[in-house]
């Protein structure tokens, strides 16, 4: 894999080896110190045109935890708001020598762009309303975590799915790795075809809630959205919102999801966010060796044909150094 702008991207061992690679990444987070050597010298740049808190946070942490250095850029306090293109922008970063750009932008298909622009591997933050690659590997790495594997297991996607890059990764990553994909959102929020989408769509929520494995909700995206689509947020919650009534019917042993940022108390409420069966915050943590899993992809040496570092890593510091004691 030379970049990482959509899920297709991945053939079909790629995509366990991503999670595989996730799961020996995630004992280094809970090392005293967390970091291996693995991109030492390496340059990524993390360009994000659109608001983040979560995805650039992770993808910081997890460049500097395989040791890279990191640069963050940000469009507004750049050239850009003084006109500069965003060729010249991409082009002049480029110039100073650097080995990957993690890009965030409003506009499908500009991640895309930037591989023409530039040698450097290209991962997608999120792109308009197509495709969040990495969010969809940390939620899958989530419900693999908890249940063995995706195989079987019965998801409900609920919500914005119109407006959601989310929605069309999970997608992808999730009925790839054998699961079957209902959505449930108002007729407005679908796209208006679903042609060629591995998908069932049901309308009622509560019909689908007592059989599902994971119910995952979406943000009402206001931002993407034109007015008129929805009624009001009280109407949706009353319809679509996962309330404390409605949580009631899912299995005890089912995963209540959301990619955040989440508006409480209406796709989900206050009381349910933190149910037990709630993995919105696991959701959060697994970005960082997800993200350190796909950086070491596009940068590592011999991509997925090496061992990964963790192990010779571990090696190392079992062994006693030069100059130490014992
Ligand atoms: C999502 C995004 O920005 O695409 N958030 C995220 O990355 N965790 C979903 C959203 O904004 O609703």
């Amino acid at each position: 894999m030379r970049h990482l702008l959509s899920i297709a991207d991945l053939g079909a061992d790629e995509l366990h080896r991503v999670l595989d690679l996730a799961e020996e990444f995630s004992e280094v987070q809970s090392r005293d110190v967390p970091k291996v050597p693995a991109l030492r010298g390496r340059t990524v740049v993390l360009a994000f045109f659109e608001d983040s808190t979560r995805t650039r946070t992770s993808f910081d942490l997890a460049a500097r935890r395989l040791s890279a250095d990191v640069v963050n850029f940000s469009a507004g306090s750049s050239s850009l708001a003084k006109g500069e293109s965003l060729r010249d922008t991409v082009e002049t970063i480029s110039a100073m020598g650097i080995d990957a750009i993690v890009v965030r932008h409003g506009s499908s298909g500009v991640p895309q762009q930037i591989t023409s622009w530039t040698d450097a591997a290209v991962v997608n933050a999120g792109d308009g309303w197509h495709q969040h690659p990495t969010q969809a590997l940390l939620d899958a790495f989530t419900i693999r975590r908890h249940f063995g594997d995706l195989d079987g297991r019965r998801i409900a996607l609920c919500g914005d799915i119109q407006h959601s890059r989310v929605a069309r990764s999970n997608i992808d990553a999730f009925t790839r790795l054998g699961a079957e994909v209902v959505l449930v959102a108002p007729r407005t929020l679908l796209p208006p075809d679903l042609e060629g989408w591995p998908v069932k769509v049901e309308p009622d929520l509560d019909a689908v809630l007592p059989d599902v494995d994971v119910a995952y909700f979406l943000r009402i995206q206001n931002e993407r959205m034109g007015r008129g689509l929805l009624p009001s947020n009280r109407e949706y919650r009353a319809s679509y919102g996962l309330t404390v009534e409605r949580a009631k019917q899912m299995r005890p042993d089912a995963l209540i999801m959301h990619p955040g940022p989440m508006n409480r108390g209406v796709e989900v409420d206050p009381e349910v966010a933190d149910d037990p069966r709630s993995v919105v915050l696991d959701q959060v943590t697994h970005g960082v060796p997800v993200r350190m899993a796909v950086l070491f992809s596009v940068l590592g040496p011999g991509q997925f044909d090496q061992e990964p570092p963790v192990d010779q890593e571990t090696k190392a510091r079992q062994e006693p150094q030069a100059g130490e004691e014992g």
